[in-house]
């Protein structure tokens, strides 16, 4: 009995003193458990007599509450400290900078067919496509390109091995005219947009695999006038409301007659694209009536259109897709 309030008071001192949860969860068993001193003091009571068992008795139960209450208390007092700890340790510090990935884009070149083909849409156009490796007879022959025609010569066409497959990487879009006039019945509303090519060398002004887009509209009536205004609300669109159109007499082998589109920009006037009066000759090679039907067609170079409207002097630009240059158009990356 007499031992008891020391013993009570080195335990609390343990309690007191212990400085993280770990310490004084190992010494629960000691402190509070059923291993603990007064624990076994409680154990011994029996041996007591009645009196004796009674006043110890009492004053240990007393002391085991308080024991139990204080550890209750420290243990909660170190926990608190331990969350606070560990908040103040895994606090994020969202105004650091960060490795910032660029973020995925489109190149300029599809940024401006799909604006093309979206220009096209609200008039009423459907964009088809045709394939880059083409029959020599779409490319050329049912164009009324003659076989002794320059274009057709190794220099400016990639032949495609064996020769006798008579087939070409397409030279320009207008075999998709063919194509589209042989599949479909007139009236014929059409953009075709896609990639051609050129044994070219790669320098500031040529590029041996460069973008098209081809228009063909095939109807009733269709005369130079719709081409014109076609084109004036073509090249608006492209270029803003200022521009200028003018048609150049030219020669192309499917049209008749034949022009070239050029535009005043920017105090100058550019060469666009070509153009015509659909030749008779290919309405009779894909089975259009010329009695009956008339139509139009144009087609003109995309990077050339971006080179313009961008003041882009150099076609490598283009193509070689440096990030620096994809940016200015919106593309990824800060
Ligand atoms: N196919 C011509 C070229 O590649 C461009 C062209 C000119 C297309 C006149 C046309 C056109 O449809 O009518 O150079």
């Amino acid at each position: 009995m007499s031992q008891l309030p020391e013993i009570v008071s080195r335990i609390k001192n343990a309690i007191n003193s212990a400085t993280t949860l770990e310490d004084l969860r190992s010494q629960k068993s000691t402190i509070v458990g059923d291993k603990s001193e007064l624990a076994k003091i409680s154990q011994g009571l029996g041996q007591l007599d009645a009196a004796e068992r009674a006043r110890l008795g009492k004053a240990v139960g007393q002391a085991r509450g308080e024991i139990a209450e204080l550890f209750e208390k420290r243990y909660s007092e170190l926990e608190r400290a331990r969350d606070l700890r560990v908040i103040d340790e895994e606090r994020v510090d969202v105004t650091l900078p960060t490795h910032r990935h660029p973020s995925g884009g489109l190149h300029p070149l599809t940024l401006i067919n799909n604006e093309i083909a979206e220009i096209f849409t609200a008039i009423g156009y459907q964009t088809v496509e045709g394939p880059e490796l083409e029959a020599a007879w779409l490319n050329f022959d049912a164009l009324n390109i003659p076989a002794d025609h320059p274009a057709r010569t190794m220099q400016d066409t990639f032949f495609i091995d064996p020769l006798e497959s008579n087939l070409v990487l397409r030279t320009h879009t207008s075999p998709s005219q063919i194509r589209t006039m042989l599949s479909h019945q007139p009236p014929i509303y059409v953009i075709c947009p896609g990639r051609t090519y050129r044994s070219d060398e790669l320098d500031a002004t040529h590029t041996p695999v460069f973008s098209q887009v081809e228009g063909l509209v095939i109807d009733r009536g269709i005369s130079m006038s719709h081409l014109k205004g076609t084109l004036d609300f073509f090249a608006k669109e492209m270029f803003g409301a200022e521009v200028v159109t003018r048609l150049r007499p030219s020669f192309f082998p499917f049209t008749e007659p034949s022009a070239e589109v050029d535009i005043f920009f920017n105090g100058r006037w550019i060469e666009w694209g070509g153009c015509g009066m659909v030749n008779p000759e290919v309405l009779k090679t894909c089975g259009v009536d010329s009695n009956e039907f008339s139509g139009f067609a144009f087609g003109m170079g995309l990077e050339r259109t971006l080179m313009v409207r961008h003041n882009i002097s150099d076609i490598r630009e283009i193509v070689e897709g440096d990030l620096r240059f994809s940016k200015k158009f919106g593309m990824g990356g800060r």
